[in-house]
């Protein structure tokens, strides 16, 4: 074919601030493996790769659905009976809602892209924890509004620095993100830490973003909607059949808008742009019903499985000469340190590490945090022994590396 000289259509300017390092990266995995080597893929938090298998009811409820014919577009907001379960749910952990305050979106994600686009003008600001799940950043920066980075500590099991966060309001500051239990840390927090959170954000006026996307994947059970804590706060709630119930590809989420009268333009904004996007995959919505309504005790189990990854993610990271880790109390990701040599970045070792051993795992900067720090995220779904073998490569490569013997990234 002969070369096409013409000039490249253009690409808009606001793609270019839209950054997600947790996929962004396989890229640099995808040459690894053309050169040959096996790849650990530990930069995304998908279960079913790594053999957790859907809840067979679940996929029966979808099944049947299809069966039935109920294949067409649904309400804009979601099929009744699901938007009721969703109430349900939130009804038996404590906190009332209202069916027809509740969205059905297409993950979790699509309930934080229009939330950030009904809110937000260009300019308006947005406080993120620092780490962060990194679609919150890559939405903001695509509405040209900004984020204000929050602190979470390390040597305070990543728990909000408070102080800090009174530090960044000013008056263009409209949302505060609120990740529990966190990605990328594995942090689950302490109610008068919620507290502070909800009564922060309830005293600057700010809309509260609850991301309970992990609230049933705390090992110690599932935590409570943050909202519980004051069901009048300005507070929206989202979370999805992605983690929990074991089904990201099915894209079946939730939003649960707080029942104060001070979101009711916001909801009118959310359910404007949800008409535009028609609905949610239909059939998957009836999964919904069947996930809140059904038997939930493989949750059980799955806790116990993940309890069992975190621990020996934990001490065997901190086994390490040179680095740390927190221990995680919620979801499937650790946040470790490598006491980085100085001048030396966190996607320096993330990369060597790749290509010297094919472990990926995702460099910390790539969820806000400062490069020098040395965080790096893993994902830790995989079975013990292949835990432990991962670990036994990153062991070997973190000394090289900190020898400075490491082939440069
Ligand atoms: C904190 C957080 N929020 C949202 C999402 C998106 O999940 P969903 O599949 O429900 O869109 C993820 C996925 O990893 C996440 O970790």
């Amino acid at each position: 074919m002969a070369i096409d000289t013409r000039p490249a259509l253009p690409v808009a300017d606001r793609v270019s601030g839209f950054t997600y390092a947790i996929r962004n990266i396989v890229v640099e995995a995808k040459k690894v493996e053309a050169a040959g080597r096996k790849v650990s893929y530990l930069n995304i938090g998908d279960p079913i790769p790594f053999g957790f298998a859907s809840p067979p009811h679940l996929v029966e409820a979808i099944a049947r659905a299809m069966r039935e014919g109920h294949n067409g577009y649904t309400p804009s907001p979601g099929i009744l009976e699901a938007r009721e379960a969703v109430a349900e749910d939130f009804d038996a952990r404590g906190l009332a809602v209202d069916p027809d305050r509740v969205l059905l979106t297409s993950g979790t994600s699509e309930g934080i892209e229009l939330t950030l686009t009904a809110l937000l003008n260009a300019g308006d600001e947005v406080l993120v924890p620092t780490p962060t799940y990194p679609l919150y950043t890559a939405v903001i920066a695509k509405l040209g509004a900004v984020e204000r980075y929050y602190r979470t500590d390390p040597t305070q099991g990543w728990l909000p620095d408070l102080s800090h966060l009174e530090t960044l309001v000013t008056p263009r500051t409209r949302a505060l993100v609120v990740i529990d239990p966190n990605n990328p840390t594995g942090a689950v927090y302490p109610t008068e830490v919620r507290r502070a959170l909800v009564e922060f954000s309830e005293r600057h006026g700010l809309l509260l973003i609850a991301d309970e996307v992990y609230a049933d994947l705390a090992y110690d059970g599932p935590i409570e909607p943050l909202g519980r804590l004051d069901p009048d706060a300005a507070i929206i709630s989202y979370s999805s059949l992605s983690k929990a119930y074991l089904a990201p590809g099915w894209r079946a989420g939730w939003m649960a808008v707080g029942r104060t009268p001070r979101l009711d333009g916001l909801l009118g904004g959310l359910r404007k742009l949800a008409d535009g996007r028609l609905c949610s995959p239909g059939p998957m919505q009836y999964a919904i019903t069947a996930a809140l309504r059904g038997d939930k005790t493989f949750q059980q189990t799955l806790r116990a499985d993940l309890r069992e990854r975190a621990e020996i993610t934990t001490t065997r990271l901190n086994a390490i000469p040179g680095m740390s880790c927190v221990r995680p109390h919620g979801a499937f990701y650790a946040m470790p340190q490598v006491a980085l040599p100085p001048g030396r970045t966190d996607a320096e070792y993330v990369l060597g590490l790749l290509r010297a051993t094919g472990v990926l795992t995702v460099f910390g900067s790539g969820f806000g945090t400062d490069p020098g720090m040395g965080a790096f995220r893993v994902v830790f779904l995989a079975p013990p022994a292949e835990l432990h073998r991962i670990y036994d490569q990153i062991a070997d490569f973190t000394g090289e590396f900190l020898a400075g013997r490491a082939a440069s990234a």
